[in-house]
């Protein structure tokens, strides 16, 4: 893999990343497509939406459709159709998630199948050894994401054995076709976020993450862990916030230095019916949209803005209609990259501060 930043402005950066599948610029957004498949979109969309590269993850690829089924397709790629970058995260989060249903210790994490209960066991060299097998083109690290809230001594310990899987991944790569990132944890202590910092960076990442973020602390927190540990991370390699967020965070986490984002908000947004537009949120289940027929939103020129009314759209929803995931999820995935392109653009001008100052302006004027 290789990264290049070839503007900054402030802390803000804009670069080219470019990896065995593909290349995209950056700062960018990742749609999520956990099993394989964004959900109610084809790749053709996400193509002609701009986005070079998704995520996915090794949890549910693991579980579902296995490993073997993976490799005998001829890898990740050949498997889904998609012929882009594909990053995997490791399933530290989704393992982590599953409460009870996990044990923890110094060799892996334990867990059991939310399908059907079936007990498995992932280490930190297992998970390398898919994502290369399965030939994705950026692995995360197995992780352990910090919940929070987390006693400082509990944070300490699961940042350290975070390290200590680090280097265990580090060491057990076989190919340099599969980026490897390391996730910087230590809950919302700064001296644990710092100290985790201090040790990843030297060991040979491609690129690093924030984790641990997301996960029910004050947005306060959030920035200012964001805006502690980006600045700490190594100029010439990428930073990625992982599951994050609303535009808001998103330009919060740029104007730190972070240049990769993924979350699930704008797809299942889409799902229940709630859409971004340059006006804010717009919840289209509402009963004044019955007979409004103006574009959802007239400054977007996406399939589902250009084509249809609030009225229709909201119809398709209130009946249950698949159609309605389709057309929310098409307009949401592409007011989101085009909020990312917006970013680079303003960073390339140099303009960035005076972007995100007018565009929250406009968006938190909320129609919703
Ligand atoms: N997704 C959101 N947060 C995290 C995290 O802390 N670790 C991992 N592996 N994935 C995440
Ligand atoms: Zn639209």
């Amino acid at each position: 893999m290789e990264f290049s930043v070839v503007r900054e402005d402030g802390r803000a950066r804009f670069g080219i990343l470019k990896g065995t599948h593909g290349v995209t610029e950056t700062p960018c957004f990742m749609p999520v497509g956990t099993l394989g498949a964004v959900k109610g979109v084809t790749w053709e969309d996400i193509k002609r939406m701009g986005y070079h590269l998704v995520l996915s993850n090794v949890y549910h690829l693991y579980l579902r459709p296995g490993l073997e089924i993976i490799k005998e397709a001829g890898g990740i790629h050949k498997f889904t159709g998609w012929n882009e970058l594909i990053l995997t995260d490791s399933g530290g989060f989704q393992v982590f998630s599953l409460g009870k249903l996990m044990k923890l210790t110094e060799e892996g994490v334990f867990f059991k199948s939310h399908i059907d209960g079936s007990e498995h066991f992932f280490t930190p060299e297992f998970v390398v050894k898919f994502e290369e097998e399965i030939g994705v083109d950026i692995g995360m690290v197995l992780d352990e994401c910090t919940p929070y809230p987390a006693t400082y001594e509990y944070a300490e310990h699961s940042m350290e054995r975070t390290v200590r899987w680090a280097e265990r991944s580090i060491n057990s790569r076989t190919t340099d076709k599969t980026a490897l990132f390391g996730i910087v944890q230590g809950g919302v202590y700064d001296d644990l976020r710092l100290r985790c910092v201090e040790k990843l960076v030297k060991l040979p990442f491609d690129g690093y993450a924030i984790g641990g973020l997301s996960v029910g602390e004050p947005k306060e927190e959030m920035y200012r862990i964001t805006k502690l540990v980006a600045p700490q991370l190594p100029k010439d390699k990428p930073r990625y916030l992982m599951g994050v967020g609303t535009p808001l965070d998103i330009l919060e986490a740029v104007e730190s230095g972070v240049d990769m984002f993924d979350c699930v908000m704008p797809t299942r947004n889409a799902r229940n019916g709630t859409l971004f537009t340059s006006y804010g949120k717009v919840n289209i289940k509402k009963a004044k949209y019955k007979n409004d027929f103006t574009p959802l939103d007239p400054e977007c020129d996406c399939y589902t803005c250009k084509n249809f009314t609030k009225a229709y759209l909201r119809h398709l929803y209130v009946t249950g209609n698949v159609n309605s995931v389709i057309l929310n999820t098409i307009h949401n995935l592409h007011f989101y990259e085009k909020l990312m392109e917006k970013i680079r653009d303003s960073i390339k001008e140099e303009k960035f501060s005076e972007f995100k100052v007018d565009f929250l302006r406009k968006f938190k004027g909320d129609k919703s």
